[in-house]
């Protein structure tokens, strides 16, 4: 009687022992996949983070600028003080500005920044760093209620402060940054239309953990943090596919853009003196004067954060400003900052910069794209 028995208590330890071992390899392998996952994702260019976050390198003291984003100990240093209430560039424990010798304490230097790594979304216990809401983000606003997707939304905002609708002239030729994914999923900042809290996407409100849920929970790889195209259907059946709400809004993006260019066309003789901008250099090496009426083409580029343009002139040359540096023949902007096409151009770049072609907020895209289109007319 008590051979077998002893035969079996054998088998449960090694069976026990074999879960064990099992289960210990799947999670190494685990790790090792969302490791793998994280290296291929942007998160992990370590070279846009040096270039934008080293105080001894390119950006220098303005590491405390785009340091909030676009590196792990920028972040870090700058969410507590983000969750006390002050969303602005990054500071000394007292309160005055950081300078380059406190950012390199921070590790911000060219040797050590990191990118977007594990710690700067995780806590220890991989909890997440921020759930539920949102303090005040650069962008001028909180999202409440967006569960895990707050953590994105402290970087992915517009980061230029809340847009007032009506106002008219709003002296500044910004565009918002690419990173406006927060601010077309709350329905926010955008001129023309009276936003206010009523266009919030479904997709931020109703789906548990708004970003989270469709470019980490649904994803097939957690970890590069891409949305599969048919992700879709987990919620709305087979036949919503993605192309069905890019397709048309593709369109008519492209009709925005193709009405401000043709604003812009329709006065060209006011562009007579432009300062040249070179990619390369990233800064101003020329300013040159032209005839308009060599003006080819008119084609809209972001630049250093502003609003900008691409000229192409007769025999091929192609010259770049941002619009804030067009000129008359008597000095005055060719495009003053109340002009529509400075409001339409902002727009245009919140909706294009969320990269989503409508899919992270349906109905705000369309209703921007045609409350703008209105206001060009
Ligand atoms: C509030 C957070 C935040 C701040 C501050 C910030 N960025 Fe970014 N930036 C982002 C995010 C998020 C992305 C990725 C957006 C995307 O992929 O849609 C990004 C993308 C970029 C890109 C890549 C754009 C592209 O199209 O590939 C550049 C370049 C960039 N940022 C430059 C800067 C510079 C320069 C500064 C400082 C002057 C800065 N950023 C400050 C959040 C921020
Ligand atoms: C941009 C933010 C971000 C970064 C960077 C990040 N994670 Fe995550 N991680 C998440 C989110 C969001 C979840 C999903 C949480 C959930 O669904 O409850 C998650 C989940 C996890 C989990 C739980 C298991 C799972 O698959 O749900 C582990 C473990 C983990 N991450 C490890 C890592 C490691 C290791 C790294 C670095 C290689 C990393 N994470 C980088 C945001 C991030
Ligand atoms: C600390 C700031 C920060 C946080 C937090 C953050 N991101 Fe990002 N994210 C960035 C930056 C910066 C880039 C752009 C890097 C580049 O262009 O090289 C980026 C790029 C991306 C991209 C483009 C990826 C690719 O490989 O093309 C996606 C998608 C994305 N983030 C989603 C998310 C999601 C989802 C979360 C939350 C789980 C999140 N991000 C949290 C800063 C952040
Ligand atoms: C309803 C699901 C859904 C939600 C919620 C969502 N996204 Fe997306 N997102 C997508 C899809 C789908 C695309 C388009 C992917 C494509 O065109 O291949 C996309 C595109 C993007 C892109 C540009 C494409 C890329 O992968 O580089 C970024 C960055 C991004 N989302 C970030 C976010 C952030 C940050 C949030 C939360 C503020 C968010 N998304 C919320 C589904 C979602
Ligand atoms: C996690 C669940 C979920 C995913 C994934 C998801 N949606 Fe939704 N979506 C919803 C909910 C909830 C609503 C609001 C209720 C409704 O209209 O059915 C909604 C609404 C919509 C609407 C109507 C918007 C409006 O303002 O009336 C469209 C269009 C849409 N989704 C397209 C998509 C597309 C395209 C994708 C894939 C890229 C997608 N959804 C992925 C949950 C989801």
């Amino acid at each position: 009687m008590r051979a077998p028995h002893r035969l079996t208590s054998l088998w449960i330890v090694l069976f026990t022992l074999g879960l064990v071992f099992g289960l210990g390899v799947a999670i190494v392998r685990a790790q090792a996949d969302i490791q793998a996952q994280w290296a291929r994702s942007k998160h992990a260019n370590r070279l846009l983070a040096t270039l934008e976050s080293s105080a001894d390198g390119f950006r220098g003291p303005a590491a405390a600028h785009c340091g909030r984003c676009h590196a792990q100990q920028g972040f870090l240093a700058w969410l507590p003080q983000l969750q006390r209430g002050n969303p602005g560039l990054i500071t000394k424990p007292d309160g005055a500005p950081a300078d380059v010798p406190f950012l390199l304490g921070l590790g911000l230097s060219r040797r050590t920044v990191q990118p977007i790594t594990c710690t700067t979304c995780h806590q220890d216990d991989f909890r997440l760093r921020q759930a539920g809401s949102t303090p005040l983000l650069p962008a001028g606003f909180r999202a409440i209620g967006v569960g895990l997707g707050a953590q994105c939304m402290l970087c992915h905002n517009s980061r230029n402060g809340a847009i007032v609708w009506n106002q008219e002239d709003p002296r500044r030729y910004t565009a918002p940054h690419t990173s406006s994914q927060a601010d077309v999923l709350l329905g926010k900042n955008v001129f023309f239309l009276d936003y206010g809290n009523n266009f919030i996407s479904p997709h931020a409100s109703f789906i548990g953990d708004s970003c989270v849920t469709c470019h980490v929970r649904f994803s097939q790889a957690s970890h590069t943090f891409k949305a599969d195209a048919t992700s879709c259907a987990r919620c709305h059946g087979r036949d919503l596919t993605m192309e069905r709400v890019q397709g048309p809004a593709r369109t008519m993006l492209r009709e925005l853009e193709a009405t401000i260019i043709a604003k812009i066309m329709a006065n060209r003789s006011r562009i007579q003196v432009v300062r040249v901008w070179s990619a390369r250099a990233y800064a101003y090496v020329d300013t040159v004067t032209i005839d308009p009426a060599t003006i080819q083409r008119v084609d809209l580029v972001e630049i250093a954060g502003q609003q900008g343009i691409t000229l192409t002139l007769t025999g091929g040359r192609r010259i770049q400003s941002q619009l804030g540096e067009l000129r008359d023949a008597q000095g005055r902007p060719s495009f003053a900052t109340s002009d529509p096409i400075v409001r339409a151009g902002w727009n245009y770049w919140l909706l294009r910069g969320d990269d989503s072609f409508g899919v992270h907020n349906p109905r705000f895209f369309r209703q921007v794209i045609l409350t703008t289109l209105e206001a060009l007319r």
